[in-house]
């Protein structure tokens, strides 16, 4: 393979370049009144997956695609924070910066990967893309290391994997490592005649790859391309995880089954959604030091979803995107996944009110003014038996006229849950639902994030996540519980304020 040279500048110079471009404007957006209090975002410009998450040396690390030249994706360098609770993060320099022939096209970089640490050597794995010279663009697995967490050096014998297997084809991205017994592991995404695919390779030391096969693949209904993959051991069982590129309003799916590591094949019965809203893409998954399998997601989506608009009115500001809050994931006893957020999350609680027992009836006026503010944890249960209403829910980020509001509304006779945001900021479109899976009377019960622009909803014992951006103004904060049709009791109501952790 002939590979270009033009353009060529050392690592070390487009890192600079880099933050360069970074400094000149971080402390106007950092000023943004939209910024996020909690969820994580670059110090400015575009960001979107998740990449390297690991927990090394005591101190979680978060890598992310990055471009640090404006508010939309370019060619992509990889950003990156640590922090002591995963709740606070400190910035730190640019890890990754588009500078060899392998990760250099201007319509690539080095696009995402993960983070495994070899013998207390922290390393990166990625994926570069190749101009070659007829135009067209091989993606390849590449490898970085560092001594001290901070300082990435590419590997001189890069790319680790220069091309898609026969299984493969150009679309060959997003390499997720793991260590089973003497060996390490690595997923890719792929397709080939338009079926998503993960394929299998093994490694003894991260650097030659053998090929292993396909380890799942789409039986027709699950996408023509596979991106982000990631496979993890949970409770006895293996779980796979990716977004599909063609599975219309499904973005991020889980199959959970058995591996066998002689064949390399895995062989699932179990699949779900990994979260039912519009914005949540290539969730990323890692082992903490407390034994936890921790994922986080890109709060945005591709403009291939059906339901896509824009990335957000942000852009306008200097920055575009940020990840979900942390959540656990644990296997249930049908074989399903939970996802819950991270216990540190309470960290940010601040003034609190609680309700119990209360009637909803329609028109209900019951949460205390001063329970408003733009950032809120609830946790609501309703008590269902009983119940006369036909929809219940709440009253999100309202103006104090009313004309900006978000709706989350449970729809008693069809069990739909529906995030209504038409009319929420004039910006943002769109009802997404699930419907949840219910068994007669048992209460309903709620537990809700809402930052700056973006609400994570948790419901159906932590089996069912809606995430959604919204936008409104700084000043609509009002929130209430209703009922419509009849009424409803409220067996209790927490609201917490939460405190910026930036
Ligand atoms: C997923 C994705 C990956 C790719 C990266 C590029 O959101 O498309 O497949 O590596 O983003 O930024």
């Amino acid at each position: 393979m002939k590979l270009p040279t033009k353009g060529m500048i050392s690592h070390r110079e487009a890192l600079l370049k880099a933050e360069h471009s970074i400094a000149k404007i971080k402390e106007t957006v950092s000023k943004d009144l939209s910024r996020q209090k909690y969820h994580f975002m670059a110090p400015a410009y575009w960001i979107n997956d998740p990449n390297g998450l690991i927990f090394y040396k005591g101190e979680y690390h978060l890598f992310y695609q990055h471009y640090p030249y404006g508010s939309r994706w370019g060619a992509m360098h990889w950003g990156h924070a640590k922090s002591k609770d995963l709740i606070h993060w400190e910035h730190l320099p640019i890890a990754l910066a588009p500078s060899e022939p392998y990760d250099l096209h201007d319509r690539g970089g080095c696009f995402s990967g993960c983070a495994v640490d070899d013998n207390g050597v922290l390393t990166l794995l990625y994926t570069g893309t190749i101009l070659i010279e007829d135009g067209q663009v091989i993606q390849t697995q590449c490898l970085a290391t560092s001594e001290d967490g901070i300082t990435f050096e590419k590997f001189e014998g890069n790319p680790v994997i220069p091309g898609p297997p026969e299984d493969g084809s150009v679309d060959f991205r997003d390499p997720k490592v793991w260590k089973h017994g003497e060996l390490w592991y690595m997923v890719v995404g792929s397709r080939k005649d338009n079926t998503g695919k993960a394929l299998l390779y093994k490694s003894p030391d991260l650097r030659a790859w053998e090929y292993g096969g396909v380890l799942a693949e789409s039986d027709g209904t699950m996408g023509y391309m596979w991106e982000c993959p990631d496979f993890f051991p949970l409770g006895g069982r293996h779980v796979l995880m990716f977004s599909p590129m063609g599975m219309g309003n499904r973005t991020t799916i889980y199959l959970v089954g058995d591996m066998d590591y002689e064949t390399g094949k895995f062989t699932w019965d179990t699949m779900g959604d990994i979260d039912h809203g519009y914005e949540y893409y290539a969730p990323q998954s890692f082992l903490d030091g407390k034994g936890r399998r921790v994922i986080i997601a890109w709060l945005n989506a591709w403009d291939w979803m059906p339901w896509f608009k824009d990335f957000g009115p942000t852009e306008k500001n200097h920055w575009c995107g940020a990840m979900s809050a942390p959540r656990t994931v644990e296997l249930d006893t049908d074989g399903r996944l939970r996802f819950a957020p991270v216990e540190e999350l309470k960290v940010l609680r601040r003034e609190h009110v609680r309700l119990e027992n209360t009637i909803i009836s329609p028109g209900a006026d019951v949460l205390p003014k001063y329970a408003a503010s733009d950032c809120v944890e609830i946790i609501a249960e309703f008590q269902l038996a009983g119940c006369t209403a036909e929809e219940i829910g709440f009253v999100l980020r309202s103006s104090t006229d009313g004309t900006q509001r978000t709706m989350l509304v449970y729809h008693l006779p069809t069990n739909e849950l529906r995030f209504d945001r038409n009319q929420s900021d004039g910006w943002s479109e769109g009802v997404p639902s699930v419907i949840l899976e219910r068994s007669g009377e048992e209460s309903l019960k709620f537990h809700i994030f809402i930052d700056t622009c973006v609400v994570e909803v948790y419901t159906d014992h932590y089996r069912t996540v809606m995430t959604n951006n919204i936008y409104p103004d700084p000043g609509s904060i009002h929130m209430e519980v209703f009922s419509t049709g009849g009424q409803v009791t409220l067996s209790s109501i927490d609201i917490w304020k939460l405190c910026s952790a930036w």
